[in-house]
């Protein structure tokens, strides 16, 4: 009989005490990856923020608040647990390309150290917003602008978020037209620029290239008295599938590239990585309900699925699968691993032993990452528990939900 650990606790005993679906943190590999960044960029000199939309709850910005990270949120329901997580507002901005009055008036309040702006009508209604706010504030709402480099990563088509056919950012042609508009706001006072093109990406070159753009468009604001000085290079740095396999991104070789690139500018430099913060810590638990043959294909239906993992439906994302509590022997069959949702939710080919049985445990790892801050109440499942985990002991951190959270905004 396997019993497999996850940081250091056997996966039978996260199943005992919170039940399956579960997606279990491992807290050391959040430090570990927090430390590869620290040492290859901050460093250096150069911020790096935790894209929020990865992954993100209170415990998580209550871990976070405790490291050199600074925060990207993209709305208030993320800026709201950071602050109650305690998160300093002073390391927190907002971005998103299409935010609500209420997120921009966060902005204008100072609830962040700035917001990045997306496009022409929300720097419009920022101003106004901030123009009627700020007295009682004190001096112009600092922004980023948000600028589409034209330079595609090459990464998975619906994760893709630069180039002609996105919609994210103002187009390189429409720049001057927004530096003229906000040089003549004095609610607004630019202090950088951004680009973020794309996810998984496991290349150097095309971040320089789009550095390479934005310290262009950076010296074109300072011509007009704008005092940008920080660029934000974005996110996406890649991870690989299966846990152990090495880094796709060579982020020294990207650190050092950045910082070549801004040599003897005024410029200083960020990252947002939120994937490669996360990703490797999350391990989802699932236990087996049914192993069937049909039309010649084993399938293995676990008490999961799309509703708490959507990425391998959606993406195609793949996982690495192991079997982590079972009495099962016999060699190995290829199987296909399938949620329990009313379609065909396959969540990954699978080689499985051919003695393995309903109530046995499986996993899927590194889904610390765009998994359960994808999740859904499709066929009105609760969505799992969080726990996280470290060195044999471990605490939930968000509940499971029963089926009467999934009615609780229901009227009638
Ligand atoms: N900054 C901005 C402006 C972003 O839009 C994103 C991700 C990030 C940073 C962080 O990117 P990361 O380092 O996590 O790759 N749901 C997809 C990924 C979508 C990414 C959206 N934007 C997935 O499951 O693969």
């Amino acid at each position: 009989m396997i019993d497999r650990l996850i940081a250091g606790s056997p996966a039978s005993e996260f199943a005992e005490w919170y039940g399956t679906p579960l997606i279990v943190y491992d807290l050391d590999e959040v430090d570990l990856n927090v430390d590869e960044f620290a040492g290859a960029f901050i460093e250096r000199g150069i911020t790096v923020g935790y894209a929020a939309k990865a992954f993100f709850c209170t415990a998580l910005a209550e871990v976070l608040a405790a490291t050199p990270l600074w925060l990207d949120v993209c709305s208030l329901g993320e800026l709201r647990t950071a602050e109650r997580g305690g998160f300093p507002a002073g390391r927190i901005y907002f971005h998103g390309c299409g935010k609500t009055d209420d997120e921009l008036q966060a902005i204008a309040d100072g609830r962040v150290a700035f917001g990045v702006v997306d496009n022409a009508e929300e720097l419009a209604r920022l101003g106004e917003i901030a123009g009627r706010s700020r007295p009682s504030q004190g001096g112009p709402v600092p922004i980023v602008l948000r600028i589409n480099t034209g330079i595609e990563a090459h990464t998975h088509e619906y994760i893709r978020t630069a180039g002609d056919r996105t919609k994210f950012g103002v187009a390189l042609a429409d720049v001057p037209d927004l530096l003229a508009r906000i040089a003549r706001d004095p609610g607004l006072r630019l202090i950088g620029l951004h680009a973020h093109i794309g996810s998984q990406i496991a290349e150097v070159a095309p971040y320089l290239e789009s550095l390479g753009l934005l310290i262009d468009q950076a010296h074109a604001a300072r011509a007009l008295g704008l005092p940008v000085e920080l660029l934000i290079a974005g996110g996406g740095m890649g991870v690989e599938e299966t846990p152990g396999d090495p880094r796709p991104l060579d982020y020294f070789a990207l650190s050092e590239g950045m910082e070549d690139a801004v040599r003897g500018t005024p410029f200083r430099l960020a990252i947002e990585p939120g994937r490669a913060v996360i990703a490797r810590a999350g391990t989802s638990l699932y236990r087996v309900m049914a192993v069937k043959s049909q039309g010649g294909r084993r399938f293995a239906i676990v008490d999961g699925g799309m509703a708490d993992n959507p990425r391998p439906a959606l993406y195609g994302a793949v996982h690495a699968f192991e079997v982590m509590t079972s009495a099962a022997a016999a060699p190995p069959e290829d199987a296909v691993l399938c949620g329990r949702s009313c379609e065909n939710d396959v969540l990954g080919s699978v080689a499985i032993p051919a003695d393995l049985r309903a109530g046995d445990l499986v996993a899927l790892r590194t889904t610390g990452a765009y998994t359960y801050s994808m999740a859904s109440n499709y066929n009105r499942f609760g969505k799992p528990a969080v726990v996280f985990a470290r060195d044999g002991s471990h605490r939930l951190v968000i509940r499971r939900e029963t089926a009467d959270d999934t009615l609780r905004n229901d009227i009638g």
